[in-house]
This record gives structure tokens, sequence and C-alpha cells, in this order.
């Protein structure tokens, strides 16, 4: 069996670079990706013997006039090796499959492996979120080519079981395995059988607790764990659980 894949999205923690540093010496470990701001970039890689480093979004293109921008080039040139595109809380601030599309094509030519996230806000009773998650797949891999497809790794994340959501809800092993078999469904119409090298994730509060039923259970060979990648001692136990089913 393949090795699952844990990957800690840090998203905006922690405050300080020493705090950062701690944190990424207390979770070096194999077979995981730490995803950190970019501000601590450069000090958590010099720190990293096992992991690999990640980013949490990069800009498309290499240099240029875009203020304010990371390109994936860059990312790549300091050491970066994986890239999360398409997070819901980038979503929410206002960008689309279009943006993500562009973003995932530059993280491919540059080296980065694109983490692409998808995932519905809510679910309703007429499973319409099943036809939002298609989109999602079919506008942020446009044009991709068959042959990097493979190096994808996709994250469904139901934006509803997010630690931050409110009003949040628990997600299921089922519920992840019912939409990674979707995923795998809608990959291999798009790319034929390279697709079934796509490595499909489940993150959406996943912790030391369900780490386990979600990796027998949910269909998926890894997780994206936010809040859990804070706490070292709760990402190290998912990381053992890992270990133990890989
Ligand atoms: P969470 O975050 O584990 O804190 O829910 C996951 C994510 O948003 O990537």
């Amino acid at each position: 069996m393949a090795k699952k894949i844990i990957i800690g999205n840090w998203k905006m923690n922690p405050l300080t670079e020493r705090d950062a540093i701690k944190l990424a010496k207390a979770s070096d470990f194999r077979n995981i990706v730490l995803c950190v701001p970019f501000i601590f970039l450069s000090a958590v890689k010099k720190v990293l013997k096992r992991a690999k480093l990640g980013a949490q979004d990069a800009s498309w293109g290499d240099v240029g006039a875009q203020t304010g921008e990371i390109s994936a080039e860059m990312l790549y040139d300091i050491g970066v090796r994986y890239v999360i595109i398409g997070h819901s809380e980038r979503r929410a601030m206002g960008e689309n499959n279009i943006d993500v599309n562009k973003k995932i094509k530059a993280a491919l030519a540059s080296g980065l492996t694109p983490i692409l996230c998808v995932g519905e806000s809510v679910r309703d009773e007429s499973h319409s979120y099943f036809n939002l998650v298609k989109t999602q797949l079919e506008e942020c891999l446009e044009g991709v080519k068959k042959d990097s497809i493979a190096k994808i790794v996709v994250a469904y994340e139901p934006v509803w079981a997010i630690s931050t959501t409110v009003g949040r809800k628990d997600a299921t092993p089922a519920d992840s395995l019912e939409m990674a078999i979707f995923i795998r469904k809608i990959l291999s119409d798009k790319f034929g059988s390279d697709a079934s090298r796509v490595r499909i994730i489940y993150g959406g509060s996943a912790n030391e607790k369900d780490a386990e039923d979600f990796l027998r259970n949910g269909g998926v060979d890894g997780l994206l764990p936010g809040r859990a990648s804070l706490d070292p001692k709760k990402f190290a136990e998912i990381i053992k659980i890992a270990e133990q089913i890989s």
C-alpha cells in the first residue's frame, strides 16, 4: 500500500519566527509536508531534515508587476516543493476557479506539487454539492496535461467541517469515501487511467482521534489537518497512525 501523506496547514500561524522554528522542529517527520506562512519558509527550510516544505498559495508568472504576490518559481527556488492552491479561505477572499487554474498550471510548470482544495460550503438535500465539486475540478484543472495530472494532490475539504467554520459539523469517513470515489470518477473521465495515480486526501478538522477512521475508511491517501498541525503532540499522533496504516 502506498504511504499515506499528512500535510499540515498552519494557516496564518504562529505569530513569531521563533515559534515557527520550534513547531517545525517538533513536526519534522517523513511523509509529511508542512505548509507554513510565506514569511517563515526560509527559516523553517533550514531546520527541516525529513519533512517537505509547502506554501499556502502561489501566484502565476515568474516575475512581474503583481504587487504583494509571490510566484511559484520563487517558491521553488527557495526549496518549497508543495503548495496549497484554492483553499476555501482564499476562495472566500475572492479567488475563483479561473485564478486557481492559472496557479495550478504555474505550480506544475515550476516543479511544485499543487494541493488543489475542493469542497462545498453546505450540503443540500438535492445533492447539488456533487455538481459544485465537479465544476471546481473541471475548471481548476482545465488544460492540465494528462502526463501532469498524477503530480497533483486533490484535497477534499468540506467547508462545513473546517474547525473555524461557525456552526461546523463533523464530516464522517463515509462522507469522505463517497466524495473520494466521485472525485476519482471525474478525474478518470477527464484524464483517463493516469487519474488513478492522483492522491486524494481529506481535510476538515482532521485530528488524532478520527485520523485512523478517515485513513482506513475514508477512501483517501492522506489528511490535511489545520488546527491539529499546530499542536505538536496531536500532529505526531496523526503521523504515527498514518505510518501504522501505510
Ligand atoms: P482544520 O483546517 O483542520 O483546522 O479544520 C483544515 C483546513 O482548512 O485546511
